[in-house]
C-alpha cells in the first residue's frame, strides 16, 4: 500500500490534516488504533478558538458547528465569592470562542473525509516507522484482524497523541523533551441539567479550582480540581455537587444540578518535544506537546500545527520547495511555547497548591485582581484565550 502522506492517528490533528491535504489534491491514509465508535465517543476538550472555527467554516465543516456550537464573547473569573467578566469581544476587536465538543469536531471530520472517499483505517495500530532519513518512509501496522502490513509514503505525519509511537521514532539524541507535572488533576463530569450561566466560569476557591462549562441546553460539563491519583469511585454524585456548590458560591448564583452520567479524572502535565520534525517525520498535536487544560489550548494547538504542516506540504508538492517544511518545527514551536506559558499561567493563578502559604494565597488573589481589574491584565488574558490568528 502506498500514499503521499501517511498519517498516524485519527484525532483532531490527523483528521484535520487529512481533510486539508485533500482540498489541495494531496492523498493521505489515516491509520487509527481505536474503533470509530470509540474515537467518536471519547469526551475531551470543548473550547474552539476563533481561528479553529474560521478554518472549519472555510473548509466546509461549519454546518453543525454553526447550528449547535455556542459562541461566547466573554468568560467569568470567580474568586472571593465574586464574579468578574472578561469581555473577549471588546478587548480583542470582536473575537470570541465557540463551545463545541471535541468529539463533535471528530464526527464532522470523519463524515467529511468518508464522504470525499477518504481512507481512514480504524482498528489499525501502528507499531513502528522505518526509513525516516530517506525519501520513502514506511509505516508498519497491525490491522483489526491481526494482519501485519506496511504503508509506504513520501512523508509521515505523527498525529498519534502523547502516548503514541511516532515521537519515540526520533532517536533520543536528536530530540529534547521539556516536562512539568502538576500535583493535581481534574475530575470532569457530564450531567443532565440546564446551563447555570451564559458563559464559562473559572472559579478559584480555597477548596480548589472548579470550572462550569456547557455542551447543550440540556447537557452541562463541569470540572473539579482533585488528586490526580484519585478514582471516580471516590466521587459519588452528592460529593461532587457539594464541592461544585462550595467552590462556585457567589451572591445571587445558583448551580443547576441534575443526573450525572459521565465522570473521568485526567492528570495534568506540560510537555514539549523539540524539534517537531525528524527527516520525513513531522509531529503534530499532543504527539509533540501537551498543555494543562486550564487555558483550553490542547485541541487548538493541534489544529494550528496541521494548518502549518498542510501549507508546507502543499508548497512542496506544488513547487518542490522544502523551505516551509524546513521551517515547520520552529514556526509551530513559537505558538506552542506561547500556549505553554498561557496554560501554565492560568493553571497557577486558579488552582490551590498543597502547602501554599498565606502569602501565596494573597499573591494569587492580587494577580486575579490585576487581571480582572485592569484593561491591560484583562486584555492579556482575552487575547491569549481567543487565540492568535492561525499560523502566527
Ligand atoms: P489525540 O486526540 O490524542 O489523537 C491521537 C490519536 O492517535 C488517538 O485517536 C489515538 O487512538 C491514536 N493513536 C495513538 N497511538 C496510535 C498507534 N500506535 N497507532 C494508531 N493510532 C494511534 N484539552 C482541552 O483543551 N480541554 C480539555 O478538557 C481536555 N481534556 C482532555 C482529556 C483527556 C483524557 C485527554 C487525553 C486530553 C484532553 N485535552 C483537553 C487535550 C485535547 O483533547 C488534546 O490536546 C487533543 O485531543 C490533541 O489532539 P491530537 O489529534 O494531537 O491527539
Ligand atoms: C472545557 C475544557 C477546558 O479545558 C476549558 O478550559 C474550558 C472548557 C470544556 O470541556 O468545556
Amino acid at each position: 500500500m502506498r500514499t503521499q502522506v501517511g498519517i498516524v492517528g485519527a484525532g483532531p490533528a490527523g483528521l484535520m490534516l487529512s481533510h486539508l491535504l485533500h482540498r489541495r489534491g494531496i492523498g493521505s491514509v489515516v491509520l487509527e488504533s481505536r474503533a470509530r465508535e470509540t474515537v467518536e465517543g471519547t469526551i475531551r476538550a470543548g473550547v474552539l478558538e476563533q481561528g479553529t472555527v474560521d478554518l472549519m467554516v472555510e473548509t466546509g465543516l461549519g454546518d453543525r458547528l454553526r447550528r449547535e456550537g455556542f459562541v461566547h464573547r466573554g468568560t467569568e473569573l470567580r474568586f472571593d465569592r465574586r464574579g468578574h467578566r472578561i469581555d473577549f469581544h471588546a478587548l480583542t476587536g470582536g473575537r470570541a470562542i465557540t463551545v463545541y465538543a471535541q468529539h463533535e469536531v471528530l464526527k464532522d471530520l470523519i463524515a467529511a473525509r468518508l464522504a470525499a472517499g477518504g481512507d481512514i483505517r480504524f482498528g489499525t495500530r501502528v507499531t513502528g516507522l522505518d526509513g525516516l532519513d530517506g525519501p520513502r518512509p514506511v509505516i508498519r501496522h497491525v490491522g483489526p484482524d491481526g494482519a501485519e502490513g506496511e504503508l509506504a509514503c513520501d512523508f509521515v505525519a505523527g498525529c498519534d497523541g502523547f502516548w503514541g509511537v511516532c515521537r519515540a521514532a526520533i532517536p533520543e539524541g536528536a530530540r529534547r523533551e521539556y516536562q512539568r507535572t502538576y500535583p493535581f488533576g481534574w475530575l470532569g463530569i457530564l450531567c443532565q441539567a440546564p446551563p447555570s450561566s451564559e458563559e464559562l466560569i473559572y472559579a478559584r476557591h480555597e477548596r480548589g479550582f472548579a470550572l462550569i462549562s456547557t455542551r447543550s441546553p440540556e447537557v452541562q460539563r463541569m470540572y473539579l480540581q482533585c488528586d490526580p491519583e484519585d478514582a471516580v469511585d471516590n466521587w459519588p454524585d452528592d460529593r461532587i455537587w457539594a464541592e461544585l456548590r462550595a467552590r462556585t458560591e457567589a451572591e445571587g448564583f445558583r448551580l443547576k444540578e441534575g443526573p450525572i452520567f459521565q465522570k473521568n479524572i485526567v492528570a495534568m502535565r506540560s510537555f514539549v518535544c523539540e524539534p517537531m520534525r525528524h527527516g520525513r517525520l513531522f509531529l503534530a498535536g499532543d504527539a509533540a506537546h501537551v498543555v494543562p487544560p486550564t487555558g483550553a489550548k490542547g485541541l487548538n494547538l493541534a489544529v494550528n500545527d496541521v494548518f502549518l504542516l498542510d501549507r508546507a506540504l502543499g508548497a512542496f508538492y506544488a513547487t518542490g520547495s522544502s523551505a516551509l517544511l524546513d521551517g515547520y518545527s520552529a514556526a509551530a514551536l513559537r505558538r506552542v511555547w506561547r500556549a505553554q506559558h498561557f496554560s501554565w499561567w492560568m493553571t497557577s493563578m486558579l488552582h490551590r497548591f498543597e502547602g501554599a502559604s498565606a502569602f501565596d494565597d494573597r499573591r494569587q488573589l492580587a494577580e486575579l485582581e490585576l487581571v480582572t481589574g485592569t484593561v491591560a491584565g484583562a486584555t492579556l488574558l482575552a487575547q491569549n484565550y481567543v487565540g492568535l490568528p492561525l499560523g502566527e
